[in-house]
């Protein structure tokens, strides 16, 4: 167990990076590892890239806005929320407010949701994909769906098909088979509320404000693009995790 002068110093480094002053910090005295870890997960993280990184697929002016105004909205929308109905954040894991989210407002649902898909996001892309995963993960994707080739098809088909704003998911299924699906809004597979139910492993943003500057109405140019930037190192970890 590391100690909480180590914890003290991730959290410092962490926030200096995300260029937040340190002063306007709370004081806090005491982190202890579980406390940083829960204080953490409900605040919007340092983007992992810059603006530009995923150009051409991705646009720097779509990524600083959907970063910068989306996604610091819901994350802000979050903390509101969770003041507002009371939600013990030093204890509370995001993901177990997600799986009871049922029990909170549409608010907490929207912006819990929003925060935790778009960290999920950021963190599945890079500006060096390997453009496919190997190992056991690509062998499940072929046992599952066939060849990668089709899994992409299949997976393109829910972002495309997904009616108004949503994403698009693979998950894998409480027994273990990998499933493809979509949620609405920002609802996510491991909410309650879901129809599509799982431990996600990969997410994409089809919602307007992810490819509108650039692809504009083309939803299916925006998915043929964002296959180059698919970060399969983090994907297939999740996959390990699950
Ligand atoms: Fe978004």
């Amino acid at each position: 167990m590391e100690s909480s002068n180590q914890s003290r110093r991730q959290f410092l480094t962490k926030t200096s990076k995300a260029g937040i002053a340190l002063a306007t910090l709370p004081i806090i005295t005491k982190i202890t590892p579980a406390s940083f870890v829960a204080v953490n997960e409900y605040q919007q993280q340092p983007l992992p890239y810059a603006y530009n990184a995923l150009e051409p697929y991705i646009d720097a002016l779509t990524m600083e806005i959907h970063y910068t105004k989306h996604a610091a909205t819901y994350a802000k929308n979050l903390a509101d929320a969770s003041v507002a109905e009371k939600v013990d954040t030093a204890s509370t894991s995001l993901v177990s407010l997600l799986k009871n989210i049922s029990k909170y407002s549409p608010k907490m649902r929207n912006n819990a949701g929003g925060h935790y898909n778009h960290e999920f996001f950021w963190q599945s892309m890079t500006p060096k994909s390997s453009l496919k995963p190997e190992g056991k993960l690509l062998a499940q994707i072929e046992k599952d769906f066939g060849s990668f080739d089709a899994f992409k098809t299949k997976f393109a088909d829910a972002g495309k098909t997904r009616f108004g704003s949503g994403w698009a998911w693979l998950v894998v299924s409480s027994d273990k088979k990998l499933v493809i699906g979509s949620t609405p809004n920002q609802d996510n597979p491991l909410m309650d509320v879901s129809e599509l139910k799982g431990t996600p492993l990969l997410g994409l943003d089809v919602w307007e404000h992810a490819y509108y500057l650039r692809y504009q109405n083309k939803r299916p140019d925006y998915i043929t693009a964002w296959w180059s930037v698919v970060n399969w190192d983090v994907v297939t970890k999740r996959f390990e995790e699950a």
